[in-house]
């Protein structure tokens, strides 16, 4: 029944690093795949960055590596690594949420008033380009002038070429459009602040996902959504193959060719392979006490990428 009443408003008005090139056969791929980190080694915990494990104290300055190397040719790199896919991932993604949408509130009885428009954060926002549609949707399709986004990133390059990107929108230096430079595991943000907290191809990159999903579930509104669009887990075998084949061969030598960083894109093909698939993702937003409506989540393009919900329930106030 809480379910029931949590779900309903869901669908109503949402939703560098020196790794180094190595050649990969499927077999390799899968152990590297499955590996875990060790837990521990003297004394520090360990995580993975890619194929290889690092100290966790490690691990974000090698992504903040990875990203301010390819903040420059992020956009351009990101069109031809996925065909421009990524576009109609992130278009789905957003009208699947509805910003701004005036038809209800995220939850009846919290959600923002259509006058005071959604409080979205969008973590790992990087170049801005969920925030943009975010504003985008909420202006051109829900008339709501007042929905606001934070664009939030660790890193100050990838966030500058955001700022530089807003200059040619109509949300530069406006109410609607903000940056913030913090780390999604620990944000200078109020408790119960938020009404939709977004999260696209950032994820994968955190040192410690479970305690970004507590900081997500700390500052959303009772009532709040959280949305995640991440790669994952390619569900028919031979599409697999494919895929990977493209992906570990193609990619890192675009990225070689084209932004002159092979190492970063090889870093960021096995971060993905070591991301958690559909499943269990789901079941870590449930840990973190999110209410996952439906199946809790929906493939994209068979499973290149998938969107993830889950809701802060009202009730845990
Ligand atoms: C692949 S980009 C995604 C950018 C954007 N969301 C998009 O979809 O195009 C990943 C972003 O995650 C950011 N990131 C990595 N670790 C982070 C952390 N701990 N906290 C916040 N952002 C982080 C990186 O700086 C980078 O901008």
């Amino acid at each position: 029944m809480a379910s029931r009443t949590l779900c309903r408003p869901l669908a109503r008005s949402a939703l560098r690093a020196t790794a180094p090139s190595r050649t990969f056969t499927a077999s390799t791929l899968s152990r590297q795949a499955q590996g875990s980190p060790n837990p521990q080694q003297n004394g520090e915990k360990y995580t993975h960055f890619g194929f290889e494990n690092v100290a966790e104290h490690e691990k974000a300055q090698r992504v903040a590596g990875v990203f301010s190397s390819v903040a420059s040719s992020y956009d351009t790199m990101n069109d031809l690594m996925s065909l421009g896919i990524h576009r109609l991932w992130k278009d789905h993604f957003v009208r699947s949420l509805n910003p701004g949408s005036n038809s209800g509130s995220l939850t009846p009885t919290t959600g923002p008033s259509p006058s005071q428009g959604w409080n979205i954060l969008d973590i790992a926002g990087g170049t801005g380009d969920i925030a943009f549609r975010m504003l985008d949707h909420a202006h051109n399709v829900n008339h709501s002038p007042h929905t606001r986004v934070t664009v939030s990133d660790i890193n100050p390059d990838m966030l500058a070429e955001g700022r530089k990107r807003s200059l040619e929108t109509p949300y530069a230096n406006s109410k609607n459009l903000d940056f913030l430079v913090a780390n999604a595991e620990e944000l200078p943000v109020p408790d119960n602040s938020v009404d939709l907290y977004t999260v696209a191809f950032g994820i994968r990159n955190f040192t410690d996902k479970e305690k970004a999903l507590r900081e997500a579930y700390r500052v959303l509104k009772p009532g709040g959504v959280f949305a995640c669009l991440e790669f994952s887990g390619v569900t028919n075998p031979l599409f697999e193959a494919v895929y990977k084949r493209w992906s570990f061969g193609a990619i890192p030598l675009i990225g070689q060719l084209v932004a002159g960083d092979r190492a970063s894109y090889q870093y960021l093909v096995e971060s993905i392979e070591k991301f958690p698939r559909q499943d269990e993702w789901k079941n870590m937003i449930q840990a973190a006490g999110f209410v996952v409506p439906g199946k809790g989540w929906e493939d994209l393009t068979g499973g290149i990428a998938a969107i993830h919900k889950g809701i802060k329930p009202v009730e845990k106030l």
